[in-house]
């Protein structure tokens, strides 16, 4: 194997810096070294302004640390016709994540040590940062428990049978004690399908009006609820996954408010949408839990304003053409994220006026640190710790389209729309993962 060469030295210059965990927001540069950030300082001041240093001209730029997403789907091993992780990635750096974590509902699911161990040694060699979740049951069948330990032993992030609610909550509460004996987190898929009809749209006015069944946002309540209580039992770090009803947010608030350690995520869409892209857009509207109402999108968004909610996770769920070109009813359900995320949040939040940009960049990189308990390594921009970066245009307008993304899969109910900041590059452990349109920005070294 040839050696690689060592990352060397780049200034960031006259970028507007910002790193959320520090309350940071300024123009400056930003120094990065031998794969590490070095600081950040005035512009054209500091050490290493010499030859040996890279200068990307920032002017107009946002830098900020490297986004993380806790919640990604890139269906390897056995569903890599959808994507892989060379593939998921690829995506993941051109949305401008340095850090993703994949959930564990493959073929085979990541339920033994050997299937995440082979998983955990394929990652490495991945030009960003990717972890992989493990299974809380076997087969995420809801009856029997993993091997936690062995599992985490094999390098597992955490515990989630995500796509599938577990049921059984003496069997929870039993992956709770043995996850909080771990440290590590188990993260949920709150659906009850006693109160689902049709999975994937909202159980409301358009599923009516479209003749669907769907699932209503009780579904949801009930397991939150549930899992609210066993998790002040328990003390284990639990993470309601992909939160989409205005109760949710409620019942979580309560639920942080007895002393639960209690995490929430939010995606993009979400965020962004109602079931009223149902009728417009079909089957790539069709998601679990559903799109749900504009009440519920608001209820999100204060959620995320008040903290109830802590990260906006991307559930970038990849699936064929042919798979979404079944029809609502039996297409499967699920959007692809990674590289609409940001833009998604800057046209949707910031734009708005509901949020400022140093608050998005928080959710989507120092809150999801802190929830991985990675802080020490990853989500801020302090000195010393690895170099991962996204540069951005925050007022770059582009279009959605197909042919752009580097994901496998382009199951986006954003095609087509035109959407506002966008990635320009992404830098990994100080190496350039990703770049576009840096024509004339960049000097190299020497
Ligand atoms: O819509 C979804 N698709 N929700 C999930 O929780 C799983 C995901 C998938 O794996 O496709
Ligand atoms: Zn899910």
């Amino acid at each position: 194997m040839t050696e690689e060469k060592k990352p060397g030295s780049i200034r960031i210059a006259g970028a507007r810096v910002i790193d959320p965990s520090a309350g940071v927001d300024e123009t400056a540069d930003l120094l990065l070294q031998n794969g590490m950030i070095r600081g950040i300082v005035p512009p054209g001041s500091g050490e290493y302004t010499g030859s040996e240093t890279t200068v990307i001209d920032g002017t107009g730029l946002a830098a900020a640390p490297g986004l993380i997403d806790v919640h990604s789907h890139f269906r390897d091993p056995g569903l890599t016709y959808k994507e892989d992780i060379v593939t998921g990635a690829a995506a993941a750096a051109a949305g401008g994540y340095t850090t993703v974590v994949c959930m564990a509902n493959t073929r085979p699911p990541v339920d033994s040590p050997e299937v995440c161990a082979d998983l955990v040694r394929r990652m490495r060699d991945l030009p960003i940062h990717v972890r992989t979740m493990a299974n809380v049951t076997v087969g995420m069948q809801g009856k029997e428990l993993t091997d936690m330990a062995a599992l985490k032993a094999a390098g597992a992030a955490g515990f989630t049978d995500d796509g599938v609610p577990i049921l059984d909550e003496r069997l929870l509460m039993q992956a709770f004690r043995r996850a909080k004996e771990l440290d590590l987190p188990v993260s949920l898929h709150e659906e009850d399908p006693a109160f689902i009809r049709m999975a994937g749209v909202n159980a409301g006015e358009t599923a009516e009006r479209l003749g669907l069944g769907g699932a209503c946002a009780l579904a949801e309540n009930v397991l939150t609820a549930r899992d609210g209580l066993l998790a002040r039992e328990t003390g284990c770090r639990v993470d309601i996954q992909h939160v989409s009803s205005a109760v949710t947010v409620r019942l979580i608030r309560f639920f942080k408010d007895l002393g639960a350690d209690l995490w929430a995520e939010v995606t993009p869409q979400h965020l962004s949408l109602t079931e009223e892209a149902v009728p417009r857009r079909g089957a790539m509207a069709k998601v679990n839990p559903p799109l749900r109402t504009e009440a519920d999108r608001q209820a999100l968004i204060e959620g995320l304003l008040d903290g109830t909610i802590d990260m906006i996770a991307t559930d970038h769920a990849p699936h064929a053409a042919y798979e979404k070109a079944r029809g609502i009813l039996t297409a499967p359900s699920g959007m692809i994220g990674l590289e609409t995320a940001l833009a998604l949040c800057i046209t949707n939040l910031v734009r708005t006026g509901r949020m400022t940009l140093p608050e998005v960049l928080g959710k989507l990189s120092a809150a999801p640190a802190s929830f991985l308990k990675i802080s020490d390594h990853a989500g801020s921009l302090a000195p010393g710790i690895p170099a991962d970066v996204v540069l951005f245009d925050p007022a770059e307008a582009w279009t959605v389209e197909a042919s752009d993304f580097h994901s496998k899969s382009s199951n986006s109910p954003f095609l087509g729309e035109t959407l506002t900041g966008r990635v320009r590059m992404t830098i990994a452990g100080g190496r350039i993962v990703y770049s576009r349109a840096m024509e004339g920005r960049i000097t190299p070294a020497g």
